[in-house]
């Protein structure tokens, strides 16, 4: 699917799908513009709205999140969406297609810090409010849905940035949509090859495209998926084209190949996590390790049922606080001390002053981003490479 899916053959017979460096789509007659526009005849307009390249890339991730899976009704599932800048780009367009004044959001401890501080500085201003709990804890879930009616949605990030809590996508589902209420999923950190929130009946994807799925750091973007055909031709078509923060070819081509590879770099990245968790729980100066594919994690058994595996992000601690976890990043010799994911060499950062510099310390530490974790996103290097470098920092 990641190969092949979402490919059109190309009408000039290119292999690959050509990087259509275009701004606009020329008509044959006037007239042809005009049902272009009204609809009446399909074809590409301006590339702000879509473009060949860019819905390839989205076609592509589409296939992969619905692979496999099938409706109430046994028929495959299928999904449309848009092809973003980046993925605050989709997510911007995920809460203003579908929240109005008055509405609110359900959500849980350690989002994404971007993600947080829409929620927090630019949802307020339009009416829009933020309930976050521990939504780990079921209980507490369905007390905030029983008690505010407001709820529109909920917005789940599951493993979430940095602290890699994990909640249950199918639980947690099943009893928001009890409560009729929508169910939206950042799924960057697992990608469609570990985790498939559709399959639990959420309604929409949304990803940061700049980590995993393009695998390489060479661009920026996003997309945004839903399950609702109708609802995606329309609303949020128009918020997507309103707000204008579509991807460009060039990005799309970028991560068009970066997917084909999603599966074989994901079994790399996991059996490298799988060993530096191992090596960091063990070693005498790590207090924490936070990675669900370790038993001692509290979420291990929510991850185990709905990931093919743990995958590649993980945070810890150390014994000497911020001031030992500074020194040891200072130590690194091959590993890169830079913010951002997914890409072939192992990253490191420390979240409280970069990725959650602008979330409020009492939130970071209530939501368990503790001043001195470091967050750690497992590369495809030699994983012998990987731990001696972390051996030495550590030393
Ligand atoms: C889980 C998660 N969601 C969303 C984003 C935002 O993505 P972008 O930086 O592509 O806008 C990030 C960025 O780090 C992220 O980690």
């Amino acid at each position: 699917m990641a190969i092949h899916g979402g490919h059109d053959k190309d009408p000039r017979y290119s292999h690959l799908t050509p990087v259509y460096a275009t701004s606009t789509f020329v008509y044959d007659t006037a007239e042809q513009g005009m049902h272009r526009f009204s609809g009446k005849e399909d074809g590409y307009i301006y590339t702000r709205w879509s473009n060949p390249t860019t819905d390839e890339a989205m076609n592509k991730i589409a296939a992969m999140e619905t692979f496999g899976l099938s409706d109430s009704a046994g028929n495959p599932l299928k999904a449309t969406g848009y092809l973003q800048s980046s993925g605050m780009a989709a997510i911007s367009s995920l809460f203003l297609s579908t929240l109005k004044k008055g509405d609110k959001i359900l959500s849980h401890y350690s989002l994404y810090g971007g993600s947080q501080d829409f929620i927090d500085k630019l949802l307020p201003d339009l009416g829009i409010e933020c309930i976050i709990d521990d939504l780990r804890d079921l209980n507490k879930a369905e007390e905030a849905l029983k008690r505010d009616s407001g709820i529109k949605m909920v917005y789940i990030e599951t493993p979430a940035n940095p602290t890699l809590q994990c909640v249950d996508l199918e639980a947690l589902t099943k009893l928001a949509k009890q409560y009729n209420k929508l169910v939206a999923c950042d799924n960057t950190f697992a990608t469609p090859y570990l985790q498939q929130p559709f399959g639990y009946g959420v309604d929409f994807i949304i990803h940061s495209t700049t980590k995993f799925l393009n695998g390489h750091g060479t661009a920026i973007g996003g997309v945004f998926l839903g399950l609702d055909i109708e609802f995606m031709a329309t609303q949020a078509r128009k918020t997507f084209r309103l707000l204008g923060g579509n991807s460009n070819p060039f990005d799309a081509y970028l991560l068009i190949n970066g997917l084909k590879t999603l599966e074989v770099r994901m079994d790399r990245h996991c059996h490298n996590a799988m060993e530096v968790a191992g090596f960091l729980e063990s070693h005498g100066a790590v207090s924490k390790v936070n990675y669900h594919g370790l038993t001692s994690h509290p979420d291990y058994a929510v991850a185990a049922k709905q990931m093919r595996h743990p995958g590649a992000m993980m945070s810890f601690e150390l014994k000497g606080g911020l001031e030992a976890g500074t020194r040891m990043m200072n130590n690194l010799k091959m590993c890169t001390r830079t913010v951002s994911l997914g890409t072939c060499d192992t990253l490191l950062c420390h979240p409280a002053s970069m990725t959650h510099y602008s979330v409020p310390k009492e939130k970071r530490e209530q939501y368990g981003i503790t001043d001195g974790l470091i967050r750690l996103s497992t590369g495809m290097e030699n994983v012998q490479d990987i731990i001696r470098d972390l051996e030495q920092a550590l030393r």
